[in-house]
């Protein structure tokens, strides 16, 4: 796919099945997400790529997040965590480093970690390969920040769900260019 296609209709796909990216698909994503445009070079990005049992132990790792909010969870609910990894066959945790810079702020720093979540997807669109970008209050729980291993200094910017979509890709949505874009000054 050319890459202007790719940046007009990249959609998301929330419904992944197996299999995920093949290894050469992977190692061309992973690379893609390499080349957001970042301030200072500072690389304010890491990645965690989890799969198979993995997605489970993360599963086990919200319950346990979620539990510590509400030790009262209803046998549906502590089934609605565990599960909730399990909507794709792998996804990556998306986790942006912030550091101290007397140049690039921490919003710098997250945005330049975002573009280079938003490579990634684009670059699976590409590939034909699903992808969704989710967050929610597992990505800003101490728990599963703790659990993941993040440091005092990081970040979850996402957890980016990757497979074989389920439905064929549907149409971009139209935007209006002018809605979004004006000369300034008119
Ligand atoms: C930082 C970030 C976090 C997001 N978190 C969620 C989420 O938790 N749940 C969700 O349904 N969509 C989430 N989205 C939006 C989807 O990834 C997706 O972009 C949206 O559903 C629009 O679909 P499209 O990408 O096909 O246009 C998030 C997007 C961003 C940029």
């Amino acid at each position: 796919m050319q890459a202007l296609d790719a940046l007009k209709n990249r959609i998301s796909h929330g419904k992944l099945q197996a299999p995920g990216p093949s290894p050469e698909q992977r190692a061309e994503i992973e690379a893609a997400a390499l080349r957001a445009a970042d301030h200072g070079n500072l690389r304010p990005w890491r990645y965690l790529y989890i799969s198979g049992e993995g997605l489970q132990a993360l599963g086990e790792l919200y319950l346990k997040a979620a539990l510590a909010d509400k030790p009262e969870l209803d046998e549906q609910q502590k089934e609605r965590f565990l599960k909730m990894p399990l909507r794709a066959p792998c996804l990556y945790v998306a986790i942006a480093n912030i550091t101290e810079h007397p140049k690039v702020p921490r919003e710098e720093q997250l945005m330049a970690a975002a573009a280079s979540v938003q490579n990634m997807i684009t670059a699976a669109f590409a590939l034909g390969v699903g992808a969704y970008w989710r967050s929610g209050d597992m990505a800003f729980h101490q728990v599963v920040k703790d659990g993941l291993g993040l440091q005092a200094t990081e970040e979850i910017v996402g957890f980016v769900y990757m497979g074989t979509p389920q439905l064929p890709n549907r149409s971009a949505p139209e935007l209006q260019v002018p809605d979004f874009f004006q000369n300034w000054p008119n």
